[in-house]
C-alpha cells in the first residue's frame, strides 16, 4: 500500500507512477484523515509513503499518520519525498515515526511561492523528466526490497530540520494572510482541492478557517489567479503538476 500526501500534485504523480510500476495501490492520506478510516494493512504487507518536504521536514499530517501506522510488522517500508531542492533530514525525522528500510528524495518543481518563486519553465520540465527517468529504478529497488538511502539532504541539513522545520510548524502555518481578490468568480475550486477542508465559500468568496497545512493547493489551482498571500505572492508564478509536462 502506498500512502501519499500532495498539495500541488507532484507527490500524487510520483505515488501513482510507483503504484503502476510496482502493481500497488496509491491512497491519499488526506482522504483517510477526512474520512477517519484507513484501509486494512495485512501482516508483512509493504508500506510506502510519498510526501512533499515542508521546511526540511515531512508535513505534520504525514508524520502523525506514519506514527499511527501499525507497529513494526517486519514488513518492507519505504518512503519517497519530493522537494524543490533539498530534503534536509526529513527522512531521518520520518523514520523516527515509522522505521524505514529505504528512502529516496526526488527533485520536483518548487511550489513554495511565499518566499521564493516558481521555477522557470525549462527547469520545471527538466525536473519532471529527471524524476520520470529515476522512477523505474526506484520501483525495481522497492520490488526487490532493497535497502537504499538515497536522499539529497543539502547544506546545514541538521540545523534546518531541527530549527526551521519545527519553527515553521509552530509559527508559520497561519492562513490569515490568504485572501481572494476581486477577480474571484466563486467557482469553488479552491474549496474542492483543499486537502484539509479548510476553505468555505461564503457569499461566493473563499474564507480560510484556520486549519491550514500550507500545502498551497488553493493558491496554485485558482483558475483566475485571484488568491494571494499578503503581498508575498504578488507577481509570482503559479504551479500545478500536469500530465502535459510529460509530453
Ligand atoms: C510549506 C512548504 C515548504 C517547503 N519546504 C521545502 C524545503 O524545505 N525544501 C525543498 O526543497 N522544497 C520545499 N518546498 C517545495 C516542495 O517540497 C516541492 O515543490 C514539492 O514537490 C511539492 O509537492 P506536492 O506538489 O506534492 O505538494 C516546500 C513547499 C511548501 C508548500
Ligand atoms: S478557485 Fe479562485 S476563482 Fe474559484 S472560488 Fe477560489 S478564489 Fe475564487
Ligand atoms: S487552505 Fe490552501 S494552503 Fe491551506 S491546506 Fe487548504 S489548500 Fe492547502
Amino acid at each position: 500500500m502506498i500512502f501519499y500526501f500532495s498539495g500541488t500534485g507532484n507527490s500524487r504523480w510520483v505515488a501513482q507512477e510507483l503504484a503502476d510500476l510496482t502493481g500497488d495501490t496509491a491512497v491519499s492520506i488526506a482522504d483517510i484523515v477526512k474520512s477517519g478510516s484507513c484501509p486494512e494493512i495485512a501482516q508483512g504487507q509493504p508500506i510506502g509513503i510519498v510526501f512533499p518536504v515542508y521546511a526540511w521536514l515531512p508535513p505534520e499530517i504525514v508524520s502523525d499518520f506514519a506514527a499511527n501506522l501499525p507497529a513494526d510488522t517486519g514488513s518492507y517500508r519505504w518512503a519517497v519525498c519530493t522537494c524543490g531542492d533539498e530534503a534536509g533530514r526529513a527522512m531521518d525525522s520520518l523514520t523516527e515515526k515509522l522505521r524505514l528500510s529505504s528512502a529516496w528524495s526526488l527533485q520536483m518543481p518548487n511550489n513554495y511561492i511565499l518566499s521564493f518563486n516558481t521555477d522557470p519553465a525549462e527547469t520545471v520540465r527538466a525536473k519532471v523528466k529527471g524524476a520520470k527517468q529515476r522512477l523505474p529504478r526506484i520501483a525495481q529497488d522497492i520490488l526487490d526490497k532493497k535497502e537504499v538511502w538515497d536522499v539529497h539532504a543539502g547544506s546545514f541539513a541538521g540545523l534546518k530540520s531541527s530549527l526551521i522545520g519545527p519553527a515553521f510548524n509552530r509559527f508559520a502555518r497561519s492562513d490569515r494572510s490568504f485572501h481572494a481578490e476581486a477577480s474571484c468568480t466563486g467557482c469553488g475550486l479552491c474549496q474542492e482541492v483543499c486537502p484539509a477542508d479548510n476553505i468555505e465559500l461564503r457569499n461566493g468568496k473563499p474564507v480560510w478557517l484556520g486549519g491550514c497545512l500550507k500545502c498551497l493547493a488553493c493558491i496554485h489551482r485558482c483558475p483566475e489567479r485571484a488568491i494571494e498571500y499578503g503581498k508575498a505572492t504578488r507577481g509570482k508564478g503559479r504551479y500545478y503538476f500536469s500530465d502535459k509536462l510529460l509530453d
